[in-house]
């Protein structure tokens, strides 16, 4: 069950080279720059459609191969990509019909990237053809290790071929105009479609008047789930191209940890592997990057995934391009092996002159050489890598807590007109990671049609939206001994984004023992109280009016009208127990209530370190590495819970020894005794 990526034999270190854009006698100098760096691993050929289809009837592969022999003869391994992630200009030109239309109805002409609708007939033909021709011509190249299709997906399409192709999906999803009519609702505002041609795309057009802003979020969360679906589709087309070549090659695309519009849930389940890029912004805390870690490793039910993209040193996007400071791009790459990945690679491996990214880091600067500092760091990160060889390669992180993520729940959420424009679904979600996180408990994502059984508490904030069969399988988790937690805008929803009337919060009501009567939004600033164990804490953004239906109140608002009322619960189940709380609370609210529940389902924190020390196991059934990640400037120690190598230093600890961890210092422990944490 513990696999690898692919036939690793170490932890893959290098990341996206574009050689196209610089003279050949520079290239001989990267590989002496490559080697120096220890790097192996090379992503080639993401933005090269129009140097290898100058026009319709003519491709040119000759630079292409080129640049392929050279790597292989300097034994580097390769990440193909397929370069379709833009468009060239003469399709444009040619077929206007490949161009995206905005939400604003703006028809946009040839430029950036990412720039194609994924509906295009013309698009999808040539992008799947020149996938396969790379494929054919490729195949036999041993030290190709995986495909990268296209890059970054993302973003929306309002063309007219989008519409004509969101009817048809439509079609296929609801059979019939009266389904349709029924699950949009459209009886509000005399919208009762009568013609499968009168349906039109949700934009500002249409629907839409702000940002994100919607007057009907059903016809609205369809065109999601289209838009997504029609992207994933473009994925699956390529996908299949060079499978016919390469049938046992490992593809991938590369994700964006968080991004909203596409269901990367569902995506996994296409892709052979998780890649992803990860560019955390200036004032990200660990924890919100090791959130976006957990998310990708989740997606793909725990398996190990790539780090496609960091950068070695500056992003160029931000409004402030802080460098990293020395230590945190190694520490930040452990961080992302310790969370799952098998890879560390990035953007760029030598920086371009021209256009919006030359500013963007890379390991090569434009000095040209060896002697910075950030090419020093990777240097040292890529020997230290090659010293760890196999070491964590395809092992996972084990099953403690769970937080159920779902995409479309976050889309009804965040299109949901009232109660509060404060609510943002991460925001909650980061709340109960970044507690969980704190005290050391290994957290996986999982969607709501994964297995929960094994873990021993799940926690899903703000579940808005209850598919079909959710509440059936929480009840089922509960009553078997499980420990179940949920907030306040939960259950209100099914798929159609339509309320289930009866009382909220609806099919979790059983479960949870109560009912929600009113939701009272606070303004940014104001807050009510409660007392928790002795604490008081906080109650801000949505506190929710309840009452008790066989559930215990732990804690009772302590202001307003609502003041007694319950504000946390906890409802016996079968033989395990289920969580409410009723409105968003304070940092030690979370941290105590994580570490509550942890200790009710016999969870122990895979280690005890200081505040700013993350702790994390990877294992399988016959290894068990812990990384202890120190994410501040100055020095930290750490006892040694149980015996183990430091694996970076070589050297033999004794249970109960002293590690000193030097600021943004990391130690990777492997563990004498194998035991499931
Ligand atoms: C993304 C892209 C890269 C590059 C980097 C810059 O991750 O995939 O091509 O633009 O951002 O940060
Ligand atoms: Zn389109």
């Amino acid at each position: 069950m513990y696999e690898k990526v692919w036939k690793q034999d170490k932890i893959a270190f290098g990341g996206d080279y574009n050689p196209e854009q610089w003279d050949e006698s520079v290239w001989e100098e990267d590989m002496r720059l490559f080697s120096l760096a220890h790097i192996d691993t090379v992503t080639l050929n993401v933005f090269s459609w129009a140097a290898l289809q100058p026009d319709e009837d003519t491709y040119c592969f000759e630079k292409l191969d080129r640049i392929m022999e050279m790597v292989r003869a300097h034994g580097l391994k390769v990440v193909l990509a397929t370069s379709t992630g833009a468009h060239p200009a003469w399709m444009a030109r040619k077929y206007p019909e490949i161009l995206r239309t905005e939400a604003n109805g703006m028809r946009r002409k040839f430029g950036g990237r990412h720039n194609s609708c994924p509906n295009s007939a013309v698009y999808r033909k040539y992008s799947v053809r020149l996938a396969e021709k790379l494929a054919r011509r490729y195949a036999s190249y041993d030290n190709l290790v995986a495909w990268h299709i296209s890059n970054e997906y993302g973003g929306e399409c309002y063309c007219e071929n989008c519409e004509r192709a969101f009817r048809q999906w439509l079609k296929e999803r609801y059979g019939s105009l009266d389904a349709l009519n029924r699950a949009w609702n459209t009886a509000f505002w005399g919208h009762t479609f009568y013609d499968w041609e009168e349906i039109v795309l949700p934009n500002y057009l249409s629907e839409h008047f702000g940002e994100e802003r919607t007057m009907f979020q059903g016809i609205s969360l369809d065109y999601r789930r289209f838009n997504s679906d029609s992207i994933l589709e473009c994925f699956k087309l390529e996908y299949e191209a060079v499978k016919t070549y390469t049938p046992d090659l490992p593809v991938t695309t590369n994700l964006m940890g968080f991004y909203k519009l596409l269901d990367y849930k569902k995506w996994a389940g296409y892709m052979d592997v998780v890649s992803w890029d990860c560019y955390p912004s200036n004032d990200n805390s660990p924890a919100q990057i090791a959130m976006c870690h957990d998310l990708m490793r989740g997606i793909k039910g725990g398996r190990p995934f790539l780090l496609m993209e960091q950068t070695p040193s500056v992003t160029n996007w931000q409004p402030y391009n802080a460098l990293k400071r020395p230590g945190v791009m190694r520490l930040w790459s452990y961080q992302a092996v310790a969370h799952g990945a098998d890879s560390v690679m990035f953007f760029q491996m030598r920086r371009s002159i021209g256009a919006c990214e030359k500013y963007h880091g890379a390991v090569i600067d434009h000095v040209g050489n060896e002697h910075t500092r950030v090419f020093r760091e990777v240097a040292e990160l890529g020997g230290e890598l090659e010293r760890l060889g196999g070491a964590v390669l395809g092992t996972r992180c084990p099953k403690q807590a769970a937080i159920l993520f779902d995409w479309e729940n976050w889309w009804g959420i965040e299109y949901s007109a009232g109660p509060s424009c404060l609510l943002r679904y991460g925001d909650e979600i980061e709340r109960y990671y970044s507690a969980l996180r704190a005290l050391n408990i290994g957290v996986d994502f999982i969607g709501p049609e994964d297995d929960i059984s094994e873990y021993g508490v799940v926690f899903a904030p703000v579940l808005y939206m209850v598919k079909p069969g959710l509440a059936a399988k929480l009840e089922e988790y509960v009553a078997r001994g499980g420990c179940f937690a949920t907030t306040f805008f939960s259950g209100y929803v099914d798929e159609h984004d339509l309320v289930k009337t009866g009382g909220y919060p609806g099919e979790l009501r059983k479960l949870l023992g109560i009912w929600v009567e009113e939701s009272d939004a606070l303004p940014e600033g104001v807050k009510n109280h409660f007392t928790w164990k002795g604490t008081r804490h906080e109650a801000t953004l949505l506190c929710d009016l309840l009452h008790t239906e066989g559930a215990q109140a732990l804690a009772a608002y302590e202001e307003d009208f609502y003041a007694g009322m319950p504000v946390v619960t906890r409802h016996s189940y079968g033989k395990g127990t289920a969580y409410y709380v009723a409105a968003r609370s304070d940092e030690d609210f979370y941290r105590a209530f994580a570490a509550e529940l942890a200790d009710l389902a016999g969870i122990t924190p895979v280690a005890d370190t200081p505040e700013d020390v993350e702790a994390v196991v990877r294992e399988n059934e016959t290894e068990r590495y812990l990384f202890l990640l120190n994410h501040a400037k100055g020095e930290r120690q750490v006892a040694a819970q149980e015996a183990g190598t430091e694996l970076l230093s070589g050297r033999e600890v004794k249970k109960g020894e002293v590690l000193t961890l030097p600021g943004y210092g990391v130690a990777i422990m492997k563990m004498k005794e194998v035991m499931t944490v």
